[in-house]
């Protein structure tokens, strides 16, 4: 393997050439798009902080996720911004809740398409925080309650997968067990098992309006200089009975991604959060770089780095690129 014997730059010298000896690709069927709901009818609201993407009502949340399915996505998550928040966030579970409607407007639109609920009360409640509050402190047990209602009400709407990202201990257990009681042995947990408290939810919590009022969520969320206790809390979601397991962010976390590929035979999903998309956008709106091409080999690095699946806002456009690209 050695020059002039060897000249690496002979298989790069065309596309075709590039194609062949290509190791890594990107596919609709990566794809997993993220969709924020609100109550009402016709509301296509744009987030400021996220620019292209919007609040949309169950109405319209169903045609954006059909153009979704349109272009070979096979799954969206749905995210919801209730009526109204209280201490606990009982919206979340309420079976006339925003979520749970839009669940089963989805299904009945489009059937195939596999319909993701993330299970969290941050959106729900009028503090902020993912759960119930004991003295000011996340009160993880009784949180995990609420949790086992919240996903027991979407997968009565038809949810296919469920997906507790609180980072509770024991959310997953709480999750399957409270299915398989109700006779809900076939819905899936994806597990948000290596989710750092991270800068970049920013735009997120705009967007469904969910920053605490006080303090942060660093008692539950991980710490940004672990990557041991990633694989610790992979391999107790997996005993526990998650499907899929998840590490996000994506970006500053490629290597937990690597690690978590290599040590956990499971799918593993990656989250390329709101704050990824937005520095991208930003940068593209001043034509400092170009957008589809940082957009592919972002995604590209995520795959490269040994996600299954990628949760992206840039999903349609990717698949679009994608199409062009044949
Ligand atoms: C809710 C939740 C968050 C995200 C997904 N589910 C935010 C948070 O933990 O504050 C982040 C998604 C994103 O930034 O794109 N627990
Ligand atoms: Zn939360």
């Amino acid at each position: 393997m050695n020059y002039p014997d060897y000249r690496p730059r002979r298989m790069r010298r065309t596309e075709n050439l590039r194609r062949m000896i290509r190791e890594t690709r990107l596919a609709p069927d990566d794809f997993v798009y993220p969709l924020f709901v609100v109550p009402g009818t016709g509301v296509q609201k744009p987030i400021s902080s996220l620019p292209g993407l919007f609040n949309f009502s169950v109405d319209k949340a169903v045609e954006e996720a059909s153009r979704a399915a349109d272009l070979g996505i096979p799954a969206v998550i749905l995210f919801g911004i209730p009526e109204h928040k209280d201490a606990v966030g009982s919206e979340a579970w309420k079976d006339s809740g925003v979520v749970q409607k839009a669940i089963r407007a989805i299904k009945k639109a489009r059937p195939q398409l596999i319909v993701m609920a993330d299970a969290c009360f941050c959106e729900y409640t009028d503090h902020g925080h993912c759960g119930v509050l004991h003295e000011g402190a996340l009160d993880n047990d009784a949180s995990l309650e609420n949790l086992a209602r919240a996903v027991v009400s979407y997968a009565k709407a038809g949810v296919d997968v469920v997906a507790p990202s609180g980072m509770l201990d024991g959310f997953v257990t709480a999750c399957r067990e409270s299915l398989d009681e109700q006779d809900f042995d076939q819905v899936a947990i994806m597990a948000y098992s290596a989710k750092y408290a991270s800068g970049y939810y920013g735009p997120f919590r705009e967007a469904v309006d969910s920053a605490p009022q006080e303090g942060d969520r660093r008692g539950h969320q991980m710490d940004p200089g672990n990557v041991a206790e990633a694989l610790r809390e992979c391999s107790m979601d997996v005993a526990e009975g998650a499907d899929i397991i998840m590490v996000k962010p994506a970006l500053a976390y490629l290597d937990v991604i690597r690690a978590v590929s290599d040590e956990i035979n499971m799918p593993v999903a990656a989250y390329n959060v709101s704050g990824e998309y937005a520095m991208i956008e930003a940068a593209a709106e001043r034509g400092w770089i170009d957008r589809d091409r940082v957009v592919m080999e972002t995604l590209l690095g995520i795959r490269r780095a040994g996600a299954d699946i990628i949760i992206s806002y840039h999903a349609p456009l990717a698949c679009k690129l994608l199409q062009k690209q044949r």
